[in-house]
């Protein structure tokens, strides 16, 4: 129903089932690009002629977008990154390096790992990871005991696994945390594309958010930074649009977001942002979620009527990515094949290799849908699966 707002799906026939990847962009963010560097390209908050100072309004007006599809209490709130991954790398090194101790999930993504590693931290030396159970639910109470031993942490968590769809409920979990003093950080990776979030709900204090996976350009995202944090997260790169006063001897800063934004930004990518989470009010929630529940629960009913399947989780609490294994049969060789059958989905271990290796496998076959697929979307794939088992069983 909304593929045609998708210049992609005209231009190709590959059933497209890898969102959890990157989606496609409606032809609203893509004008908004050709309009940028067509008709008004200049810097901004820099020079003072027409188009520069309709450039920084553009700019800015995309972070006031930001700020209430998101339910933050201020702009200077949001500040412009180049996606989740330099989100997490600029918290993690300008604030929450002085924790003692970070806390993360089981079902977190690299960029949600490696900055950690990074900073020295291992599991049980300054790294805690809460346990899940056989389906993948995050373990409550092993948090709270992780709490209770590490007071005043920083718990860095993603909404969504964007390896198995798994929903961490981030109310709950910042609620819990903030009664023991903690700090937490939401990976936001996988959330706007399929679900409303309200900072006031959610009261986290840092959100990371991806533009490629919201159907806007890549090389662009955002964090959320509590208001109450802006003082204390030091600055991350400075330069060029950061600064007060220079001279030979020393810089002040501007106050948030400018000090944290060094440089010429992704312009273009930014007004392509706020013109996504724009195209996704036009479509609703409450739209995505009906569209999105039926094909999710299609795609379950097909899928259990493989002989051999291996799921990992039910699909209570999740959303987007169905991650699965068909026993005695690889990953790898299906992938190949459905290729080839023209449908492009993801195999491996969707960047979160700690998970995969404690589930005992290097991988998984992932279905990740956006509200613009269709049940016919899911027919070709089941078709192309069936195909590519009775090959490699032959
Ligand atoms: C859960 C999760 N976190 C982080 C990332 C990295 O996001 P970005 O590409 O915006 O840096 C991804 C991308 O796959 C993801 O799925």
């Amino acid at each position: 129903m909304f593929k045609k707002d998708f210049p992609y799906f005209s231009n190709s026939d590959i059933t497209y089932l890898d969102n959890g990847a990157t989606t496609q962009k409606p032809k609203s963010v893509i004008d908004s690009q050709v309009d940028y560097y067509e008709k008004y390209c200049a810097n901004t908050h820099r020079s003072n002629f027409g188009d520069a100072n309709k450039a920084t309004q553009k700019f800015e007006n995309a972070r006031k977008t930001v700020k209430e599809f998101i339910n933050a209490s201020k702009n200077e709130e949001i500040i412009f990154t180049k996606g989740v991954t330099e989100s997490i790398n600029f918290i993690a090194t300008s604030f929450a390096k002085k924790f003692k101790t970070v806390i993360i999930s089981s079902l977190e993504h690299h960029s949600n790992i490696v900055p950690w590693h990074m900073q020295g931290r291992s599991l049980g030396n300054g790294l805690e990871v809460v346990k899940c159970n056989d389906n993948l639910d995050f373990d409550m109470e092993n948090f709270e005991e992780l709490l209770k031993a590490n007071p005043n942490s920083f718990v860095s968590v993603t909404h969504i696994s964007n390896a198995f769809g798994k929903i961490h409920d981030i109310t709950a979990i910042t609620k819990l945390a903030h009664s023991y003093g903690a700090v937490v950080m939401v990976d936001g990776a996988q959330s706007l594309a399929h679900l409303k979030v309200d900072m006031q709900v959610m009261d986290c204090d840092f959100f990371a958010m991806s533009g490629h996976k919201t159907f806007a350009p890549t090389g662009v995202g955002a964090i959320y930074i509590k208001e109450k944090y802006l003082d204390e997260v030091e600055h991350y790169q400075t330069g060029g649009a950061t600064i007060d006063q220079v001279d030979f001897n020393s810089s002040t800063l501007l106050p948030s977001p400018y000090k944290y934004e060094a440089g010429t930004q992704n312009i273009a990518g930014v007004i392509g942002f706020a013109e996504a989470l724009n195209y996704i009010s036009h479509v609703g929630y409450e739209n995505i979620e009906v569209i999105e529940n039926e094909l999710y629960q299609y795609l379950d009913t097909e899928l259990r009527k493989i002989d051999d399947i291996v799921f990992y989780n039910d699909i209570h609490d999740s959303v987007g990515s169905r991650s699965f294994n068909i026993k005695g049969i690889s990953h790898d060789d299906i992938g190949i094949l459905v290729d080839k059958m023209k449908i492009a989905l993801r195999v491996g271990h969707h960047c979160a290799q700690p998970i995969m290796k404690q589930l005992g496998i290097n991988g998984t076959i992932r279905v990740s849908l956006a509200f613009y697929n269709d049940l016919n979307d899911i027919n070709m794939f089941i078709e192309a699966l069936k195909r590519a088992l009775k090959m490699l069983k032959d």
